[in-house]
């Protein structure tokens, strides 16, 4: 959901700007719902309502269709099931555009997602009455689980090979559209084969987990594109028609959502009731876990190669006396005052070792919370109990920007920022 009030905002004025008269399409690429923590049985429970609240918002705000990958795919098991299905396409129409041309369900419980959706828009400026069809398909690559291995079946569903999915679709939705957007979750290769031995294709829209900003390239007759990791950016992909409706150019770009973009209002709404709802989720259960807890549960300090800040106080008293006046020392009261300490998007920078055998959550390692001396000099065990020089050394600023990153700490300059926490 993050950036969500942003781009909505942004493609709102786009089309003000416009005057309406430039029509948009707005999709996404795959991988939208989040798989965090599935492990082959049900999602958490919070975690299903964080994506609840994704392919709610997507149909409020008007998305023309989203691509399945295959970390969607434990969620979609809970869309897609037959049983309640009506009602739930009811309650959230924008299950009916989830795409996937090459996933297929293991067992007859389970609907198949639609391969493409088609939506016609008016060329305004071309001649009156004008009309473009559009399809737009999805295909997905398999999960990766090892070197050279893939996963074809994950959480009920048969990833097939998007190649022959390919040549089994577009010749029938070719018949009935213009212009064929594939928006594909894939390698960049894969992109490529996808193009050569489809000529149905107009553009493709790639997407992997990785952050970049290539320039779109052409390849047979398509363009293709890859949207950006995360939401930090809107890709945006101008297509460019002649009079007689033929493709003349496509040019792409990307659109950082930073502060100089507004929210949206009504955005910003949906998104702070999906963290009330997820975070009040995520408490509850914190609290239940706790609850039920054996004291043996609880990760102690003794079993972890980190050790705490305390410990290091006894020998350092003055750079923990520095460290305590400073921001770091309350990082984890900020996560608690937007109620996100229980949200693991977010704790990564905000205390220390997290998921390197340091903090886990505040209920099991409450004494890992907030950024503290071994955030950035490390684990510090050994040290502690042989102490000497040669600990400890932080290279600058790169030390800093792995949780200083530009989204997070747009104003990070380590010649300002340094000297308010020398010690
Ligand atoms: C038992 C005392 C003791 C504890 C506990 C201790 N240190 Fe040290 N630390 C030392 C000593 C002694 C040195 C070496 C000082 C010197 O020779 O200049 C040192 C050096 C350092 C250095 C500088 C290393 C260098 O090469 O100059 C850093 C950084 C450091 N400690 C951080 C920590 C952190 C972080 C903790 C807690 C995780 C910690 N220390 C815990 C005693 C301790
Ligand atoms: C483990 C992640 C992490 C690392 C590494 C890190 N920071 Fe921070 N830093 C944070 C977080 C989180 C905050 C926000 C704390 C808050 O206000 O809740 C912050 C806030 C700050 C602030 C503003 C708060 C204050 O005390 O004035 C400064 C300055 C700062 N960091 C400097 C640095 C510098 C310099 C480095 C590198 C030597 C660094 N940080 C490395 C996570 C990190
Ligand atoms: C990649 C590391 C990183 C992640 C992930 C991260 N933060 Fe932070 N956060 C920081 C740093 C660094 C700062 C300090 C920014 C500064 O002062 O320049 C900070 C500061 C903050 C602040 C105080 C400053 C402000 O912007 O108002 C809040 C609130 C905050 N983070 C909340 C969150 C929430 C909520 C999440 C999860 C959605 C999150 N953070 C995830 C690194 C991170
Ligand atoms: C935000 C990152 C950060 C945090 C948190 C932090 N330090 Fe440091 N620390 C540094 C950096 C950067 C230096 C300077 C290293 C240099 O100059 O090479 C430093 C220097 C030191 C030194 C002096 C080393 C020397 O060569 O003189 C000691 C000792 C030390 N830190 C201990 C601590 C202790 C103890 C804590 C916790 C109470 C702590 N630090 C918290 C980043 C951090």
């Amino acid at each position: 959901m993050g950036g969500l009030a942003r781009r909505v905002s942004y493609i709102k004025a786009f089309k003000h700007r416009s005057n309406l008269e430039v029509p948009t399409l707005f999709v996404d690429a795959g991988n939208l719902f989040t798989d965090e923590r599935f492990t082959g049985a049900q999602l958490p429970s919070e975690v299903m309502t964080k994506n609840k609240w994704v392919v709610k918002s997507y149909g409020d705000f008007r998305h023309d269709a989203a691509n399945l990958s295959y970390t969607d795919l434990p969620y979609l098991a809970e869309l897609l099931k037959k049983d309640g299905f009506d009602q739930r396409a009811e309650e959230y129409p924008f299950i009916k555009r989830l795409v996937s041309a090459n996933i297929q369900p293991a067992a007859d419980s389970h609907l198949a997602p639609v391969p493409y959706v088609i939506r016609e828009i008016n060329l305004k400026r071309s001649k009156p009455g004008s009309k473009l069809k559009v399809g737009i398909v999805g295909f997905t690559d398999a999960k990766p689980i090892g070197p050279n291995q893939k996963e074809q079946a994950v959480a009920g569903f048969v990833i097939g090979d998007p190649f022959e999915a390919a040549k089994r679709v577009l010749p029938e939705l070719k018949q009935k559209v213009d212009y064929i957007v594939a928006l594909a979750y894939m390698p960049l290769d894969m992109a490529q084969r996808l193009a050569s031995e489809n000529a149905e294709i107009d553009t493709i829209i790639g997407a992997r987990q990785q952050n970049s900003q290539d320039p779109a390239h052409h390849f047979n007759r398509a363009t293709i594109t890859y949207a950006y990791n995360q939401t930090k950016y809107l890709g945006e992909l101008r297509v460019y028609l002649n009079g007689d409706g033929a493709v003349e150019n496509q040019i792409t770009r990307f659109i950082g959502l930073d502060s100089l973009i507004p929210d949206d209002p009504a955005a910003v709404d949906a998104v702070s009731s999906a963290h009330n709802e997820f975070t009040t989720e995520q408490n509850k259960k914190a609290l239940d876990t706790s609850a039920s807890l054996q004291p043996t549960s609880m990760l102690s300090t003794a079993n972890s190669p980190f050790i705490g800040g305390e410990t290091c106080a006894s020998c350092h008293e003055e750079a923990f006396k520095i460290w305590e006046q400073s921001g770091h020392a309350h990082a984890m009261a900020t996560l608690e005052n937007k109620k996100q300490q229980f949200d693991t998007e977010c704790v990564g920078c905000h205390v220390v070792g997290f998921q390197k055998g340091g903090f886990q959550s505040l209920v099991t390692t409450p004494q890992f919370a907030n950024v503290q001396c071994e955030s950035c000099h490390g684990p510090g065990r050994q040290h502690a109990e042989n102490p000497a020089k040669g600990y400890g050394f932080i290279e600058t600023p790169v030390g800093c920007t792995t949780c200083h990153t530009v989204p997070n700490s747009p104003d990070f300059d380590f010649e300002t920022y340094w000297p308010k926490i020398k010690h």
